[in-house]
């Protein structure tokens, strides 16, 4: 299976002669598994039309930063944050001049400069162009900024010249933009990581939960698998679909996930707790529908649940990473949490805020370890999951 499956990639193209062949870049990346949207400048709608791009692709074409029913539709911010990886095929020498300085005066360069994901540049212009201490310049700075280049190869160009300038095949790009999700960075660890919400049963019909959509720790097992790590989750309920090189344990309650994470520990290097469990269950699960009675009110005798992250960590097995979900004074609960429990690390994010936290595509979390803090965010889950896996990585 690629490593582009189900990947949400931005196709950047600028004005050049070669964005015929990003037509066939968007066909190479979809049949891959990934979603792809296009962004054009207005120079590359000259060379191949918004429409072709938009079939292939299946989604609407970008092309405006101040079109306010486009912006409205999907903002430039947004389409910064939706992107897993951004490819812009082909990248003239204009264009990367612009990007070079930071210039954010059309879409495609508002996109890049607010994207945190990985961007790819695949150059296509004239030798000359291409060799001249302009363009050398600018993408010395580009590459010093993290920014990849892809290509461009040698050979016969549109223009009659013979040399470097041309932009490389749809095929390769794609499978550059593959190797782009493999770091490697925890190639032999074994990870396991707790996801979603439990449910706490009152009688065969009704539980106690809470709102946890699975997305972050989803993120975080997709993230472990990419930086090579031999993942395993072991989630709660959710609606969504595991990573595909991830092994998935299901579980309902608060007892099940303890039963299978202290199991697995023995044998793991890295542990992420990133389940909303809860925190209490019912004393009594009725073993039938508990019906209405004529009482307006109705009690709940509920006892504590085990500690999963706190007692993974005191087997003193593996590097352990706790969540700390709050509403309010997120700094001190969350370095309360991360001694209490006896933690690595603990990501504190504020689940007060609906635009982050549970169920949002988006998270933003300060993340605390010995005297340590730092930020991320607010990013797309799966971006954040990238940087989280990074710093885990340095750290443990
Ligand atoms: O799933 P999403 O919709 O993407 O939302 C993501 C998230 C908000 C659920 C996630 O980012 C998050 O914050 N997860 C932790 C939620 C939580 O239960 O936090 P807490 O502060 O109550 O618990 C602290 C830590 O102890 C957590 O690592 C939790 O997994 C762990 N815990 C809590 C109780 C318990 N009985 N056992 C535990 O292991």
């Amino acid at each position: 299976m690629s490593a582009l499956q189900n990947r949400q990639i931005l196709v950047g193209i600028s004005g050049g002669i070669a964005a015929y062949k990003s037509a066939e870049l968007v066909r190479e990346l979809s049949r891959a598994g990934a979603c792809v949207r296009v962004v054009m400048t207005r120079a590359a709608t000259e060379f191949i039309t918004p429409l072709t791009l938009q079939a292939l692709s299946g989604n609407p074409v970008h092309l405006d930063l101040l079109d306010t029913e486009a912006e409205a539709a999907m903002g430039h911010i947004e389409l910064a944050r939706w992107a897993d990886a951004i490819i812009v095929a082909p990248a003239s020498a204009n264009f990367i001049a612009r990007l070079s300085q930071g210039r954010a005066d059309d879409l495609l360069t508002a996109v890049c400069l607010a994207s945190a994901s990985p961007l790819a540049l695949a150059p296509a212009m004239n030798q000359q162009m291409w060799r001249s201490d302009a363009t050398r310049n600018n993408c010395e700075q580009l590459a010093g900024r993290g920014v990849q280049l892809f290509g461009p190869a040698e050979g016969e160009q549109a223009c009659g010249d013979v040399g470097p300038g041309r932009m490389l095949e749809p095929g390769i790009l794609a499978h550059k933009l593959e190797q782009l999700f493999d770091s490697g960075l925890l190639a032999g660890k074994k990870v396991v990581i707790t996801a979603g919400p439990t449910r706490e049963a009152l009688d065969p019909v009704r539980y106690i939960s809470n709102h946890s959509s699975g997305k972050m720790g989803y993120a975080l097992a997709q993230a472990a698998i990419d930086a090579g790590a031999d993942t395993t989750l072991v989630s709660g309920p959710v609606n969504i679909s595991p990573p595909a090189r991830a092994t998935c344990i299901n579980v309902n309650s608060a007892q099940e996930m303890y039963t299978q994470a202290l199991a697995l520990v023995q044998n793991c290097d890295i542990f992420v707790a990133a389940a909303a469990v809860a925190d209490y269950r019912p004393d009594q699960v009725a073993e039938n529908k508990i019906k209405k009675g004529d009482s307006e009110s109705m009690t709940l005798t509920l006892i504590k649940n085990p500690d999963i992250v706190a007692d993974v960590a005191a087997q003193q097995q593996c590097f352990v990473v706790g969540f700390a979900a709050e509403t309010h004074e997120v700094d001190k609960y969350a370095r309360k949490k991360l001694v209490d429990k006896q933690l690595n690390m603990i990501i504190a994010n504020d689940v007060s805020d609906p635009s982050i936290g549970f169920n949002s595509d988006n998270n933003a979390v300060n993340v605390y370890w010995d005297n340590e803090k730092t930020s991320f965010g607010p990013v797309s889950k799966s971006v954040l999951a990238k940087q989280l896996i990074e710093l885990i990585a340095q750290r443990s």
